[in-house]
C-alpha cells in the first residue's frame, strides 16, 4: 500500500483562493481592507522566512500588512509600547510576533499584552479559552485550524476515531487537542496527547487512527510505529544537516516519510504540508478579525 499525499500546498491555495475573494469583497463593498502586523524581534534565520512569508502572502491576498523588526537586544518596554500602538492602529486588525522571541523578552507579557480583538495566532488566554470551551467569536490557533482543514477537506471525518497527538505545546499540542475533540462537525475525536514523559510511546501510536506530529525531532515517527491505514499529519519542520544541498541543510518532518507513507492511508508531506496551512489560516483569521472589529465599531 501506498499513501495518498495530503497536498498542504494545493488545499492552502484553495483556501487563499477564497481568502482573497472575502478580501475583495469587503474592499469593494464596505471599504475595508483587513491589515495584519508582523513583528520580528531579533535575527533567528527561520522566523526571518516565515516572517516574509506571512507578509508576502498578505501582498497576494490583498491584504494590507506591516513588518516590524526590532534589533534582537530590543527591550520589554519597547516591544510593549510597539504592541500599544498597533493595538490602537485601525489599519491593523491582526497582531503576530514571532516566537520564538530572544531570551530577555517574556513571551507570556508580550501574548498577553495583544489585544484579544487582535490576537490572530490565538495566544492570548481569553482567546485560547473561548476555543477550549467551543466559542466561535474568537480565534483557532493557525497550525492546529490548518490541520483541521486538511482533514476536512481530505474526506478524513475524525469523529469516533482515536487520534493521537505526539506533542503537548500551546502552540500545537494542546489546541490540537481541544480542537479534536470538541463536539460537532469534523471534530468528536476520541484524543490521547503523548508527551517526552510518556512511557511505551509506540503503544499509543500504533493504536492511532489519526497520528499527529508535533515535537520537533526530525524523522520520529518509524514505519513501526504506526497502524496499517492511518492518517498520519506531519506538523514537524526540522532542519537537519545536508552537505549535498547548497544551503548545507534540508528540511524534514517529524515523521520518516518514505517508509510511513508505505504503511499509511494518507500522509502529509514536509515541506508542502502542514506548512502551507499555517499561513492560509492566519490569513484567514486576519480577514475574521477585521470583520468582528468592524462590526463592533458599528455595534
Ligand atoms: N512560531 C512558530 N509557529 C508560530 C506561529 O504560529 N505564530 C507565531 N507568532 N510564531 C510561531
Amino acid at each position: 500500500m501506498s499513501a495518498k499525499i495530503i497536498d498542504g500546498k494545493a488545499i492552502a491555495a484553495q483556501v487563499n483562493d477564497e481568502t482573497a475573494a472575502e478580501v475583495a469583497a469587503l474592499i469593494a463593498q464596505r471599504n475595508l481592507q483587513p491589515g495584519l502586523a508582523v513583528v520580528l524581534i531579533g535575527e533567528n534565520p527561520a522566523s526571518q522566512v516565515y516572517v516574509g512569508m506571512k507578509v508576502k502572502k498578505c501582498a497576494e491576498l490583498g491584504i494590507y500588512s506591516e513588518k516590524v523588526v526590532l534589533p534582537k537586544d530590543a527591550t520589554m518596554a519597547e516591544v510593549l509600547a510597539l504592541i500599544e500602538r498597533l493595538n490602537h492602529d485601525p489599519k491593523i486588525h491582526g497582531i503576530l510576533v514571532q516566537s520564538p522571541p530572544p531570551p530577555q523578552i517574556d513571551e507570556e507579557k508580550i501574548i498577553e499584552a495583544i489585544s484579544p480583538a487582535k490576537d490572530v495566532d490565538c495566544f492570548h488566554a481569553l482567546n485560547v479559552g473561548k476555543m477550549l470551551t467551543g466559542r466561535r467569536d474568537g480565534f483557532f490557533p493557525c497550525t492546529p485550524y490548518g490541520v483541521m482543514v486538511m482533514l476536512e477537506r481530505s474526506g478524513v471525518d475524525p469523529a469516533g476515531k482515536h487520534a493521537v497527538i505526539l506533542g503537548r505545546s500551546n502552540i500545537v499540542g494542546k489546541p490540537m487537542m481541544a480542537l479534536l475533540v470538541q463536539k460537532g462537525k469534523g471534530a468528536d475525536a476520541t484524543v490521547t496527547v503523548i508527551h517526552s514523559r510518556t512511557k511505551n510511546i509506540a503503544e499509543y501510536t500504533r493504536q492511532a487512527d489519526i497520528l499527529i506530529a508535533a515535537i520537533g525531532k526530525p524523522e520520529f515517527v518509524t514505519a513501526d510505529m504506526i497502524k496499517p491505514g492511518a492518517v498520519v499529519i506531519d506538523v514537524g519542520i526540522n532542519r537537519v544537516e545536508d552537505p549535498a544541498s547548497g544551503k548545507g541543510y534540508k528540511l524534514v518532518g517529524d515523521v520518516k516519510y518514505g517508509e510511513v507513507a508505505a504503511k499509511a492511508a494518507m500522509i502529509s508531506p514536509v515541506p508542502g504540508g502542514v506548512g502551507p496551512m499555517t499561513i492560509a489560516m492566519l490569513m484567514q483569521n486576519t480577514v475574521k478579525a477585521c470583520k468582528m472589529i468592524s462590526a463592533s465599531r458599528m455595534g
